[in-house]
């Protein structure tokens, strides 16, 4: 059977760098990968050509497919928009919600060929393998009332950090689940100490975890999360935690493994769909320079085939031929040490795909 997947390349570094996946996509599509590629808008680049950060058909097409390749979106040009719902991120939260997309695989893995590039000592993340589970549709980021108002005489803004059980619940199953397949260690974030929503979530946890017997839980406020991840990142193994905590802790986890641009992710729904997706954003500042990293995306590509489309073999196929080129001593400047070589976006693409063929 066809499998029918969309391309959203985005903004500034994205089309560039999902032009380098694309080609890995079409290597694999050589070796008999059954699949079926098309590209849509999303983000500012559709805001500016259709007027909506989310267009309908790009839409309907992400909800046809049966996986996603997602660039990145944002940028300063679209910045100042006044309506939040026309903001280019607003494209990619609406991808998210609408498809159910709740449960966000961030992988910290550190290729030890990268050791130096890492911004840690090489002894504090030689063998670094974290998985981080991000909740990805609900928290502060969806939760309602939200908004900017007149009161009292003055402006205020609001958000609410609010999640149901049944939201907990669904991301503790993902996370023990990931932690049963890895080294059965799951450490919750949370601030429980401070934040009701946060009780609960670790209060449902807990209630979990007779069902994982083999999997040791711990709770860890999140303050000390972001200081134990750079004084000691390999005590953890799987991390869960809620949309926003995530979202920070997933960047500064990037950094332990030489660069953002190395961290792929997978954001999976109910049904097994996903969206898949470098963690970091469009760049504005490399963007158009054809010196952004690739790999991040090029390693998402590798999610898609092991969590979407059941083609494991594939995935390592990729990452081993990432491994191959860190091997050579290929270095984009955002992972090389100063004053060594560095290669394009375009070279480090042509790269992977001749270490794949050559597999
Ligand atoms: P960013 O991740 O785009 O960039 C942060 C820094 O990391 C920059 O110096 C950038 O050059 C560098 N960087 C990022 N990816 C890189 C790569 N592949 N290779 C080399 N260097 C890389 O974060 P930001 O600057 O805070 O945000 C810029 C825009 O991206 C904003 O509009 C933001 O909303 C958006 N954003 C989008 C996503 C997404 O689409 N998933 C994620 C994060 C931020
Ligand atoms: C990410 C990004 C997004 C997020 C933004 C662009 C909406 O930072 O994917 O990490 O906050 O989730
Ligand atoms: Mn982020």
């Amino acid at each position: 059977m066809t499998r029918k997947i969309l391309v959203l390349p985005g903004d500034g570094i994205g089309p560039e760098i999902t032009a380098q996946a694309s080609r890995v996509l079409a290597a694999c599509q050589a070796r008999g990968l059954d699949i079926e590629v098309e590209e849509a808008p999303v983000g500012g680049a559709a805001y500016d050509a259709e007027g909506s950060p989310l267009p309908e058909s790009t839409l309907a097409k992400a909800r046809a497919a049966d996986a996603i390749l997602l660039g990145a979106v944002g940028g300063p040009k679209w910045d100042k928009l006044e309506d939040i719902g026309k903001r280019p991120e607003k494209g990619l939260l609406g991808l998210r919600k609408e498809l159910g997309l709740f449960g966000n695989l961030r992988p910290a893995l550190l290729y030890p060929q990268l050791a130096e590039a890492s911004s840690l000592k090489p002894e504090l993340v030689a063998g670094l393998d974290i998985m981080i589970v991000r909740e990805l549709t609900g928290g502060i980021y969806f939760g309602q009332p939200r908004g900017i108002e007149e009161r009292d005489g003055q402006r205020v803004g609001y958000n609410t950090y609010v999640y149901s059980e049944a939201e907990i619940e669904r991301i503790g199953r993902v996370a023990f689940e990931m932690a049963q397949k890895r080294g059965k260690k799951l450490c919750s974030v949370d601030k429980a100490n401070v934040l009701e929503v946060t009780m609960l979530w670790r209060e449902v946890m807990e209630r979990l975890a007779p069902e994982y017997p083999d999997v040791e839980l711990s709770h860890m406020y999140v303050d000390n999360a972001a200081m134990q991840l750079v004084r000691a990142p390999k005590q953890f193994d799987v991390v869960v935690t809620g949309n926003m905590f995530g979202d920070i802790l997933s960047d500064a986890a990037a950094m332990l493994t030489g660069s953002i641009g190395m961290l792929p992710s997978a954001s999976l729904n109910e049904s097994g769909q996903g969206m898949y997706e470098p963690c970091h954003g469009s760049a504005p500042d490399i963007a158009g320079q054809n010196i952004a990293n690739p790999l991040a995306t090029i390693l998402s590509v590798a999610m898609m085939l092991r969590y979407s489309l059941g083609e494991a073999e594939l995935a390592e196929r990729i990452e081993a031929a990432v491994g191959q080129v860190l091997d050579d001593g290929l270095r984009t400047a955002d992972i090389a040490s100063t004053g060594t070589e560095t290669v394009t976006t375009e070279a480090m693409g042509d790269a992977v795909l001749a270490a794949f063929e050559a597999q």
